[in-house]
């Protein structure tokens, strides 16, 4: 690969800020390019849709870019790795089959089930198997979890406390509640663990470990419903050291990996594993093909080393000669969100107290935008996701916190307790 890139990030979120925030930092970047929207001074694709994989096709083709990341898993399950690499264009994202492994809960369990890979026990109900799916939730003990099969923003997961509202639930879900992703639905026993995000990149040969995070899914604190796509995050994660993330390696990747070769899938780009720690013992939840929101807010601030060095090992297939250098310090991030958010979120309410930040924390916007007088208004869920990155979590947390408080629009929501209780490093 030449030694300065142009690079295209395709997303919308206070990851895809992280993403190009880092690009910043690297000394092999020429040009940082961005669609649908522009960060941080990355020139923005006008009028781009990441989904319109033609027309992202020819501006990759008008503009030079060498390399193009996607964000998000809805961009990569439609399919732009298979429709740009034949082109010549590299991706940083697996093909739709291998993105399965993510919009396909059903598919993601049987590939763990097939693998050896330790995970819930399961089952996967669909209306003509209804009796069934009833009959499991009878076998199983509280709280119950239930799962959408299909991609859902991260919200399709739902913990039920009694039987008789786990399957008031199961039948809702199957009749739509979230349309065509909850037709089918997996049911599965509940583990009392706690959370890892794990980060590898892989090139199809040999992957990397990144750093660890611990995001924070449900909306109120103590851990308390709905799920949302996340509401804070921290990195490292303690109770994930060395001896964990090498059970993690034997148990969890190195098969992971393997099957997929069994499989006759050439996996290549990120690869997320959300795995619970119970006792020590790591136990897969769930695969996501990308990096997480607002894990990545995390993650890629506690690398030392060259971003886009990585990334090309991804795409060149030379990770076996990068190595990724991580901090000493920790990061947390916490989400500020609008109101109604998982749900439908109010918008339209002016940001104010921005600019009071300056270099106190990270700055990585979301469902945010500029309007005609430069006014910066909120525009959807996750609206902004301030990071902080000190000597230690409790010192990072009331750093983040901090600034979070500088920050007002009508309705925000902030989960107060991102990272508290977490042992410290
Ligand atoms: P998923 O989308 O599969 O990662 O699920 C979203 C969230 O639901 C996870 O991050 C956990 O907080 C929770 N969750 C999912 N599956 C389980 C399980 N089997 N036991 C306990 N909590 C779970
Ligand atoms: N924060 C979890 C995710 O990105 O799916």
């Amino acid at each position: 690969m030449k030694d300065l890139l142009d690079i295209l990030v395709l997303g919308d979120g206070g990851r895809e800020a992280a993403i190009v925030w880092k690009l910043r930092q690297s000394r092999r970047v020429s040009r940082i390019h961005c669609a649908p929207r522009p960060y941080f001074g990355a020139t923005h694709a006008v009028g781009l849709d990441p989904f319109d994989f033609a027309e992202v096709a020819n501006y990759v083709a008008v503009n030079g870019i060498d390399l193009v990341i996607p964000g998000n898993e809805n961009i990569i399950a439609a399919g732009i790795a298979d429709f740009l690499e034949p082109l010549g264009v590299k991706v940083i994202a697996p093909s739709r089959q291998c993105a399965a492994l993510e919009s396909s809960k059903e598919y993601a369990k049987e590939f763990m089930s097939r693998h050896a890979i330790p995970t819930a026990r399961f089952m996967t109900v669909t209306t003509d198997w209804l009796d069934e799916g009833m009959n499991f939730l009878d076998s199983l003990k509280p709280p119950y979890v239930l799962k959408a099969d299909g991609l859902a923003h991260g919200k399709g997961v739902i913990l039920c406390h009694s039987l008789a509202d786990a399957k008031d639930t199961l039948s809702d879900m199957l009749e739509g509640l979230f349309g065509e992703a909850s037709s089918t639905v997996i049911i599965e026993e509940f583990i009392a663990g706690r959370e890892c995000s794990v980060f590898l990149a892989v090139d199809g040969e040999d992957y990397i470990f990144l750093p660890t995070a611990r995001d924070y899914k449900q909306l109120r604190d103590n851990n308390d419903a709905p799920n949302t796509a996340g509401m804070g995050a921290v990195s490292p994660v303690p109770y994930a050291g060395q001896e964990f993330l090498e059970k993690v390696e034997k148990r969890i990747v190195i098969p992971t990996l393997r099957g997929l070769k069994e499989e006759g899938l050439d996996y290549r780009g990120f690869l997320f594993l959300g795995v619970m720690e119970l006792e020590g013992e790591p136990l897969l939840i769930e695969y996501n093909v990308r990096l997480g929101d607002p894990e990545a807010e995390v993650v890629l601030p506690r690398m030392k080393s060259d971003f886009v060095d990585l990334l090309e090992g991804i795409a060149d297939r030379t990770l076996a000669v990068k190595r990724i250098v991580e901090s000493d310090l920790a990061c947390a991030a916490v989400v500020a969100c609008a109101e109604g958010y998982p749900g439908p979120a109010r918008t339209g309410d002016e940001i104010t107290g921005l600019a009071s930040i300056k270099d106190d924390c990270l700055i990585f916007p979301g469902a945010m935008k500029r309007d005609d007088e430069g006014r910066y208004i909120t525009s959807g869920g996750r609206v902004i996701t301030l990071a902080s990155l000190a000597a230690d979590i409790p010192e990072a947390l009331t750093r983040v916190y901090e600034c979070v408080d500088r920050i007002s629009f009508q309705g925000k929501y902030v989960r107060a307790d991102i990272g508290s209780g977490i042992n410290n490093i």
